[in-house]
């Protein structure tokens, strides 16, 4: 099968979705690789890498191809690019943009979303949404030291003792924890609270002390091992427990959220005005409406001193790891899809049914089909 690797073209984007290491493991599997002239460059992967892997360096990747492989959804030009009866491996941000999902279907394109890959053990080495956290978790440490006017690490010197930085987390997820990682590596001092039972454990083994707070969380998890979404009077409660931690802080991460519904407000206007100027709060969940009531994506306000920073995009910061990451993800997804070098889709199968959003013409997930027939 003929797999295309295009440069990205969505503003900000230095990602790609396969490095050179993934283009030799797919030449390998029987596949024929096209990547776009510079596709790589961003993230640290020459043309001749990607020939020395065994691709071919195109100016037109997509013309003949079967599969499309990409970061970020494509573009109009690149839906119209690609045959029908091709496939596409993306991010789609199907459940935002289901009217995304009604185009690919018109297309005649195969769509698999990257978000909707079961979060089961089998399917952990496919788990984009881990791998792009970890990276944004660690960033968004370095973002807030790189901001605040002090230092993280306790210090002893002739001048004086320095004292650590404080530093909150709020949601010890995937990207939370390695939040937690990186700001003690850094030498802060850090405190975490999630809603999961499991996270207590997690977040005290790496280190940090879990906040333990007055609010009734046996029902906080479903069966998956996501957040549930709570009602308006558990997160008002959840914000006036957290305000005294959140204004002790230095540094706040946050990273809430409850799959398919707007991110939970835990830090309103005046818990953000409490804190001391200078203060950094990183608002992770800024893409799902955020965690702090101020927060707008990909902007960065001053707020009395406070800085609040909403970036949406933090694993395009590091895109070496990132796209390494995401290449091996999406390596063990083919592997699953086309293990004879052709996509052979057994839509019994858990991941590939919960995966493929459009088929045959058809869209193919529930969810979206409600979201497009009620006009959303
Ligand atoms: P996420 O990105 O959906 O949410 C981040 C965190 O916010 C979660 O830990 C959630 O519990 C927390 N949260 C939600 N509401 C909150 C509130 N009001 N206050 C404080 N925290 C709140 O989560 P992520 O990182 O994708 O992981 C979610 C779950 O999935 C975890 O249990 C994780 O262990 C599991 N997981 C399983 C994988 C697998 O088996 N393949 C892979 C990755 C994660």
């Amino acid at each position: 099968m003929i797999v295309a690797v295009p440069k990205e073209v969505a503003v900000a984007e230095r990602r790609v979705a396969l490095v050179a290491a993934g283009v030799k493991a797919l030449v390998a599997a029987g596949h024929e690789l096209r990547v776009e002239a510079g596709a790589g460059l961003a993230a640290g992967v020459s043309d001749a890498d990607y020939e020395a892997a065994g691709a071919r360096i195109s100016a037109t990747p997509l013309e003949g191809a079967g599969l499309l492989l990409k970061v970020q959804a494509p573009s109009a030009q690149e839906i119209a690019a690609l045959g029908s009866g091709a496939a596409l491996i993306s991010l789609l941000q199907p459940l935002d943009k289901p009217e995304r999902a009604g185009e690919l279907a018109r297309a005649g394109i195969s769509a698999f979303a990257l978000e909707l890959l079961p979060r089961i053990t089998r399917a952990q080495t496919m788990d984009v949404l881990s791998s792009q956290a970890t990276v944004a978790g660690y960033r968004a440490v370095l973002l807030a030291a790189s901001r605040l006017p002090r230092m993280l690490p306790m210090l002893v010197t002739a001048a004086g003792t320095i004292s650590p930085a404080r530093v909150f987390v709020i949601g010890a997820g995937v990207a939370g924890l390695q939040a937690i990682a990186t700001a003690r590596r850094l030498g802060a001092v850090v405190d975490a609270y999630d809603t999961r039972a499991a996270a207590a454990e997690q977040i005290e083994s790496i280190g940090a002390r879990f906040l333990t707070l007055d609010l009734e969380t046996a029902d906080a998890e479903d069966a998956g091992g996501y957040a549930k979404e709570q009602d308006e009077a558990f997160y008002t409660r959840q914000r006036q427990q957290m305000g005294e931690q959140a204004r002790r802080s230095d540094i706040i991460i946050t990273t809430a959220l409850v799959p398919g519904r707007r991110a939970p407000l835990l830090i309103d206007e005046a818990g953000l005005r409490a804190m001391r100027p200078g203060s950094v709060v990183v608002d992770l969940a800024a893409a799902n409406g955020g965690n702090c009531a101020l927060t707008r994506a990909d902007e960065e306000l001053n707020v009395d001193g406070v800085q609040v920073l909403g970036p949406t995009n933090l694993a395009s910061d590091l895109p070496a790891n990132a796209s390494a990451m995401f290449s091996r993800n999406v390596v063990a997804l083919l592997q699953h899809l086309a293990p004879e070098g052709r996509l052979a889709l057994d839509l019994a199968d858990e991941i590939t049914d919960a995966a493929l959003v459009t088929h045959e013409g058809v869209v193919r997930n529930p969810a979206l089909r409600a979201a497009l027939e009620g006009g959303a």
